[in-house]
């Protein structure tokens, strides 16, 4: 009994480690450090804040077509990441690797799909991004 304790609470201690909700600013200096253009940072913190208020482990809810979208940058299984054991799919991951506090897989991933389609490849940054961004002057 006092095993399964231990290991139930190993486990969740993982799973509190892998998972994270940046702050703004935070996130500004993540998404520098990935390489993302200056530029468009505003435009990626607004996608962000939209499709996970910027938390790492966030997965949607099953969407009608039974898809579902993972992590900072809510990206689908049914396009860009494999929903199963093995990498896999157009980013060639698996969906659970775009979970994690470490996004250099969910960043590599969301400037293939930003390259081939743009910000609009993402409803949340269609319906929300268009007039206000965030201000991050001070980050
Ligand atoms: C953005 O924030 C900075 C610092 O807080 C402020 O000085 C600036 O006026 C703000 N810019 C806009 C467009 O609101």
């Amino acid at each position: 009994m006092v095993k399964l304790v231990i290991v139930i609470a190993l486990v969740a201690l993982a799973y509190s480690c892998e998972a994270r909700q940046f702050s703004r600013c935070e996130l500004v200096r993540e998404l520098r450090r990935q390489g993302f253009p200056n530029a468009q940072l505003r435009n990626w913190v607004c996608l962000i804040e939209v499709e996970s208020n910027r938390i790492t482990n966030r997965v949607s809810r099953v969407n009608s077509d039974g898809s579902r979208n993972y992590g900072l940058f809510q990206i689908s299984d049914r396009y860009w990441c494999n929903n199963g054991p093995t990498p896999g799919k157009d980013c060639n991951v698996r969906c659970s690797d775009l979970l994690t506090s470490d996004i250099r897989s969910a960043s590599v991933c969301a400037k293939r799909i930003y390259n081939r389609h743009g910000f609009r490849a993402w409803n949340g940054w269609r319906n929300r991004c268009q007039r206000d961004l965030p201000n991050i002057s001070s980050c």
